[in-house]
């Protein structure tokens, strides 16, 4: 089967439409979303009105995000920005797109065998993996061959080689217009596609990935869309300006 997977879209329709645009022709089966459907962004209702049309066709599990805009929980993890943005997304969800996020349930969620998606890691959705170690005790946890994660915004893998007595362990980014990456049958992976809706690696860009799991292939991208329509509209909706102008920077 292959997969269109979308993480972290931030309640951002102009980037989701640029990456639905340039997904339109890559014949996948499925959609997998890894969480963080809304949050900072000014069209929560409408990626949520996107996610429900999908129906069957999508694996969907909640983001730490979903989890309070939802009002699931409270923001106090949060920073300033975070936490107004939450209440005015909370205000603004339609009850139908409040009750979706609701139920989305929580990862990691088996899509089929040997792949798993999880927001932020394996033991625990509000966690960071940013970190060779911490990327292992996630590994260490499934027998699961390819983990797709999202939540740090950041697009990059980490691949586990098998060895004699030890496991090399190895991190990289994924940058760049179009990766291509033909993964080792013997080896296990976490991979983040990256953000779609608010980048956070100093290319402002959406990022999303194809992931065809028969043939065990990864197809990375980065796609420009209207940024400054985006910006627009958090600036209009009375949004904390600040989360409108990080578009710009990919930060
Ligand atoms: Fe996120």
């Amino acid at each position: 089967m292959r997969y269109l997977v979308i993480s972290d879209v931030h309640g951002n329709w102009e980037a989701l439409q640029a990456v639905l645009r340039h997904a339109r022709r890559k014949r996948y089966g499925r959609v997998l979303f890894l969480g963080d459907a809304v949050g900072y962004g000014a069209s929560p209702n409408l990626v949520v009105d996107w996610l429900r049309s999908l129906g069957q066709k999508v694996v969907a599990i909640r983001g730490n995000h979903d989890r309070v805009c939802s009002g699931l929980d409270t923001a106090e993890t949060f920073n300033r920005y975070a936490r107004e943005a939450s209440e005015w997304t909370h205000r603004r969800l339609s009850p139908r797109n409040l009750a979706y996020l609701r139920d989305l349930p929580e990862g990691p969620a088996e899509v089929e065998r040997g792949l798993v998606i999880c927001h932020g890691s394996l033991l625990d959705e509000d966690e960071y993996l940013f970190a060779v170690h911490d990327a292992q005790a996630s590994l260490l946890s499934t027998q699961a061959s390819v983990i797709l994660f999202g939540h740090t915004h950041v697009p990059s893998l980490f691949e586990l080689r098998p060895g004699d007595g030890h496991d090399i362990l190895q991190a990289r980014l994924l940058a760049g217009r179009r990766t291509v990456l033909d993964l080792e049958p013997d080896n296990r992976y976490l991979i983040n596609p990256g953000s779609v809706g608010q980048a956070r690696d100093r290319d402002p860009r959406a990022a999303y990935a194809i992931y065809d799991h028969d043939r065990r292939r990864l197809y990375h991208y980065r796609v420009e869309y209207p940024v400054e329509a985006a910006r627009r509209r958090i600036h209009q909706a009375g949004l904390p300006p600040v989360l409108g102008d990080r578009l710009l920077f990919g930060a």
